[in-house]
């Protein structure tokens, strides 16, 4: 904070936002290089390997994918859109895994040919996909299977992936079906059998529910062991929680990283297994709280019982708090020192009622030209944006030590009507 006016990485969010317009979504580069080195430094073990995959769906492009690979992690992908990314930024491409329950015949040919290190197959007909294509191809991969553990992580419904009839994975009780798909993959010309992938939810609290999959996948680990199937690598996914307010005590990236090292190790003394290589895949708790997204007030009303501030951005670049009723932090970003006497609700722009970003929330004497700034937006914010009432996505900024640099730019009208055609299809 700089005279009263919000300033991230040395830089001023009233002048930033002055020089491109509001609304923006703007990122310290240096807390994302922070949360990718922190991961990094403590996921370590003497006993076997560790790589962290940053999970790409949380927010990507070619800047951040770079700072990924500066960083030395790996990548989680998840469409042939985000593999398109890693590979026009020169993302090397044995780094990259392939997530997703339905990847289409296309985005795996594409995947094959970009030279995608890692299938996480979801499902037999996935497998049988993949084998067929690299079959035609002759192109090599490996591939991990995704096993749904059935653990319950205790966080929005949306954000569960492990209940018993989750669309993801392979059920951990169904160990024919998956010792049958290793022995295909084995039986294939092309792909390398690795080991098995789990994810239990989104934005988990609870150390336990890491150390509950960890024993039930290296339960597991062992249990395919006595039907021959050997495991080399085990990747137990994402899901480590952000602060978002005074609500959320996220466990310490050091402690959930120990964590997860010391269950592996002690499993693989007290089963007798051992595996070669684990991963985890994070991708909120390196980008959430690095963004924040500066809007202009448009104005305010006061109905009987609330004062609404409005903003021109809501949820076409942020749908978070209307899908899952998360919630944000605010502040007026060019009046940062003055006392917080009004209870407001802050809405969008957009023709929905449920358009609503934060709920009674405390911010001084609002008024039309204030720049408010939300936080912790930099996860899963921009990567779900949408261009609902026609409305361009914001442009993305990236900031470190005074400078600013832009790495998305706005969407402008001619970029969305850019897709308009009047094209015959030949039936
Ligand atoms: N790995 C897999 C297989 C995943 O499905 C996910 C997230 C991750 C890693 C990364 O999880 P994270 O570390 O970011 O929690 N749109 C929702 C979150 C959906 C998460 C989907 N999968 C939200 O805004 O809360």
């Amino acid at each position: 904070m700089n005279n009263g006016v919000l300033t991230l990485d040395g830089v001023s969010m009233v002048s930033l936002a002055k020089s491109v317009g509001t609304p923006v979504m703007v990122y310290s580069q240096s807390k994302i290089e922070k949360q990718l080195s922190e991961f990094k430094r403590h996921l370590k073990s003497a006993k076997f390997e560790a790589q962290v995959l940053y999970a790409g769906k949380a927010f990507s492009c070619p800047a951040m994918v770079e700072l990924v690979k500066n960083a030395e992690c790996g990548l989680d992908t998840v469409s042939g859109g985000e593999i398109d990314i890693a590979y026009r930024a020169g993302f090397p491409m044995d780094e990259v895994f392939f997530h997703g329950n339905n990847k289409t015949p296309t985005e795996i040919y594409e995947a094959l040919e970009k030279g995608v290190g890692t299938f996480v197959i979801d499902t037999e007909t996935e497998l049988e996909r993949l084998i067929e294509i690299s079959d035609i191809t002759g192109k090599k991969t490996q591939a991990v299977i995704r096993i749904n553990p059935h653990i319950s992580a205790h966080t929005h419904k949306y954000d569960v992936t492990a209940d018993r009839d989750s669309k993801f994975g392979i059920s951990i009780d169904k160990t024919e079906t998956v010792a049958a798909m290793v022995k295909k993959i084995n039986a294939s010309a092309n792909i390398t059998f690795k080991g098995f992938h789990a994810h239990i939810g989104s934005q988990i609290f609870d150390k336990n529910a890491f150390v509950a999959e960890i024993d039930a996948m290296m339960e597991y680990i062992a249990e395919m062991e006595t039907k021959g199937v050997y495991t080399s690598w085990l990747d137990l996914g994402g899901g480590f929680a952000a602060t978002y307010t005074e609500a959320d005590s996220p466990i310490p990236i050091s402690e959930v990283c120990e964590t997860i090292i010391s269950s592996v190790e002690q499993s693989m003394e007290k089963l007798k297994i051992s595996v070669e290589k684990i991963f985890i895949e994070p991708g909120r708790s390196i980008v959430a709280e690095a963004g924040i997204t500066l809007y202009t007030v448009g104005g305010t009303k006061n109905t009987y019982s609330k004062k609404y501030v409005f903003i021109d951005g809501g949820m076409s670049d942020n749908i978070r708090p209307a899908l899952y009723q998360a919630k944000y932090n605010c502040d007026i970003a060019n009046r940062m020192e003055e006392a917080k006497t009004e209870r407001v609700t802050v809405a969008g722009k957009c023709c929905e009622s449920g358009d609503i970003l934060a709920e009674d929330v405390m911010l001084p004497e609002t008024k039309a030209g204030d720049i408010l700034v939300m936080y912790t937006t930099g996860a899963y914010g921009y990567s779900m944006a949408s261009n609902y009432n026609r409305i361009g996505r914001p442009p993305v900024i990236f900031v470190k030590d005074g400078n600013a640099r832009c790495v998305i730019r706005r969407e402008t009208y001619e970029d969305m009507s850019a897709l308009e055609c009047n094209e015959q299809i030949e039936i």
